[in-house]
This record gives structure tokens, C-alpha cells and sequence, in this order.
């Protein structure tokens, strides 16, 4: 598959971790976190990746900052790229140091969680987290090329898994009826069943044709990609992004939209229940947690990337399978669909 960006174009190839290997030049330097590193095949663990210790609350300012002086220390130079090999947080914080180190080195993404790999490896958006939100620092820079070790979902937990399976969801739900129709008649619960290439396929052929035509968030287009992550992000910061991941969070996340946008009269009634089921058929959390309190939470909504005045900013369901941008909702709505 090629993407075709403003930022540049790169080829997306699905293969195994050994056609993977062949495609790195040996200039480059890896970076991996301490999980995947378990788990790679020796040809890729013997290049002497760097490791960044696993999970979200390794995506900050200050780990960006440590791993930039360890590649000037090893004498990185322009000319040697940077390769992600992880899931999204490895990803987005190699990106966001290839776009920083010596004003921008070249960079490769080899996504080894399926979240990474139908979503957070295409599209060109790279970042860390600040104290006071999710990915509010980072910026768009396009990869050389996406190569997705499939067989890498071999050795994902389960519970990754399904984090992942809330983006591929979302893609059903934003503009993929059928897909969605698929996933509530059949649950995709593990990377052996037989349609995992194709719904992967899917996904980021959605996701790239998203991002093609608004690729910086212009028109309100690429913003239905955010469907439940507004909600979803502020569970995740209230969580001190590690008690829900980044799945399990806008899970949640899509459930409560989808009742926001009933609530106001732009969701079509019963398509929250029906989310709330698709989600919990594959294993994720579907009700907003008990002590996450409206009035805690409305200050993180406020600071989300897609507001652009004084109220609240949602993409939300005007159907089964299609979304749209609402950046005019009031908090008193939002209040109204919060326990339920
Ligand atoms: N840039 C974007 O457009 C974009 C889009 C969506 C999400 N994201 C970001 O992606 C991040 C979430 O990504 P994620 O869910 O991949 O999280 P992650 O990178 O933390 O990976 C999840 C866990 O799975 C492990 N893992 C990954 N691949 C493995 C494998 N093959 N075998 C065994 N273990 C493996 C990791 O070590 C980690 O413990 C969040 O920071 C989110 O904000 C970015
Ligand atoms: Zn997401």
C-alpha cells in the first residue's frame, strides 16, 4: 500500500519479522521497550537496540530528552535513520525524537502491537505526553516506510489484543458499516483467526485515505478518527495513564460519545447499547468507572486538541458507520450522558 501525504509518500507493507529485517539499512539505529525487546527475533536483537522501558508513562518530554542524548552519545549523526520497533508508545516517542534530533532524521516505523499497526503507524503523527494532557507535544513527520511484522502478533498479550481491536472497531463504527456488522456477528478475538491480514488491510486503508485528504486536521475529516478519544484521553490522564490503556480507554471512551450524541439528538437512539455490546464482545470495558467524577474529568476534556471556542469538541455516530466533528457541545449534555 502507498500513503500519499503532503509530509512525503511511503510504502506500508504487511510481511513477517524476516522480510522486516532485510528492509532496515544497517545504518540505522533501533529502539524498542523492554517487553518487545523479550521478544524479538535474534537477527533484529543482535543490531543493539536501545531500550525504553515499557509502557505509556515512558511517552513524556523528559524520556524524549534522555534518548535524544544517548544517540548523540553514540555519535547518531542525519545520515543514520531511526527505527521504531513497538507498539504505539515506541512509535510515536522515536518519531517525535526523529523529528527533533540534529532538526530531523530519517525515520522508520516497524509497529509490533495491532493498535500500532492499524492505527498509530500511518498517518505521520508522532508526539509524547505532557503532565497536563495526552500527546499535546509531537508533530507531523512521515515515516520512510511502515513494515509490519504480522507474525509479531504471535507473542502480544491478550489484553493488547484487545486495546487494539477498540481502534479497529472505531473504524467500523466512523465509516465502515460492514465491517462493524462483521465484528457484531463474529468477534475477531485472536490474530490466528484467518481475517486478521485483511481486517488489518482494512483499517489502514481507511486510516490512509483519512489522512490523504486532511492530512492536518483541516476540514473535520481526519478528526472522526477521534471518535471516543476526547473522553477516552481524559480517562487515560486521569488514570495517570496506567490504569486503562489506550484501548480500554477510548473503549470506554466510545461508549459514552455515542450516548452524548444521543443524548443531544444527533446519535440515532440505541446505537450506544449496541457499541457498549460490540465493545464487551471482545472483551472491553464498556461503562464509564464509578469514581471517574464528570467535574474531574471536564478540565481535561477542555484542553482537547479538536476545541476550538468554549465548548466541548466530539466526533460523533450520525449513524451506524459514520461520524462527524461537533465542536459546539454544551457541558450540560455531556453531564446528562456521563453513568449510565
Ligand atoms: N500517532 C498516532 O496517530 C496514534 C494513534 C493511536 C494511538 N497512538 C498512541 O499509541 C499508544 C498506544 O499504543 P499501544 O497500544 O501499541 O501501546 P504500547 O506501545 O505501550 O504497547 C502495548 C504493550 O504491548 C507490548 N508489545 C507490543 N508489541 C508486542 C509484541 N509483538 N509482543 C509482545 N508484547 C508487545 C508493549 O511492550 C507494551 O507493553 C498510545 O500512546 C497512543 O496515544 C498514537
Ligand atoms: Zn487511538
Amino acid at each position: 500500500m502507498t500513503i500519499r501525504h503532503h509530509l512525503g509518500q511511503y510504502e506500508v507493507t504487511v510481511s513477517e519479522w524476516g522480510q522486516v529485517h532485510s528492509l532496515l539499512p544497517d545504518s540505522a539505529t533501533l529502539v524498542t521497550d523492554s517487553n518487545v525487546l523479550e521478544v524479538l527475533p535474534r537477527a533484529i536483537a543482535e543490531r543493539n537496540p536501545i531500550v525504553i522501558p515499557a509502557g505509556e508513562n515512558s511517552k513524556t518530554w523528559k524520556t524524549a530528552g534522555r534518548l535524544l542524548d544517548t544517540l548523540i552519545e553514540r555519535g547518531h549523526t542525519r545520515k543514520n535513520p531511526l527505527v521504531a520497533v513497538g507498539g504505539g508508545m515506541i512509535g510515536d516517542l522515536v518519531g517525535f525524537a526523529a523529528g527533533t534530533l540534529l532538526r530531523g532524521v530519517p525515520f522508520f516505523q516497524v509497529p509490533t502491537s495491532l493498535l500500532a499497526m492499524v492505527d498509530s503507524s500511518v498517518g505521520g503523527k508522532v508526539g509524547v505526553d505532557l503532565p497536563t494532557g495526552k500527546n499535546l507535544a509531537g508533530l507531523f513527520l512521515a515515516p520512510q516506510s511502515v513494515s509490519i511484522p504480522l507474525d509479531a502478533l504471535k507473542t502480544l498479550p491478550e489484553a493488547e489484543w484487545r486495546s487494539g481491536m477498540a481502534e479497529v472497531i472505531k473504524y467500523g463504527l466512523i465509516g465502515q458499516a460492514d465491517l462493524a456488522d462483521e465484528l457484531e456477528s463474529a468477534p475477531l478475538l485472536n490474530p490466528e483467526d484467518p481475517r486478521t491480514k485483511n481486517i488489518i488491510v482494512r483499517c489502514i486503508t481507511h486510516k490512509a485515505r483519512v489522512v490523504e485528504e486532511d492530512e492536518f486536521e483541516t476540514s473535520g475529516l481526519r478528526a472522526t478518527l477521534n471518535f471516543g478519544h476526547t473522553v477516552g484521553h481524559a480517562i487515560e490522564v486521569w488514570g495517570n495513564y496506567s490504569d486503562y490503556r489506550h484501548g480500554e480507554a477510548i473503549a470506554i471512551g466510545m461508549v459514552v460519545e455515542a450516548r452524548i450524541g444521543e443524548q443531544i439528538g444527533f446519535t440515532p437512539r440505541g446505537i450506544g447499547d449496541r457499541v457498549a455490546a460490540l465493545l464487551a464482545s471482545h472483551g472491553l470495558p464498556n461503562e464509564m468507572p464509578k469514581e471517574a467524577r464528570f467535574e474531574d474529568l471536564l478540565p481535561l476534556m477542555r484542553r482537547d486538541k479538536k476545541v476550538v471556542g468554549t465548548d466541548l469538541a466530539f466526533s460523533l455516530l450520525n449513524g451506524w458507520g459514520a461520524c462527524k466533528l461537533n465542536t459546539n457541545v454544551e457541558a450540560s449534555a455531556v453531564a446528562l450522558a456521563w453513568h449510565r
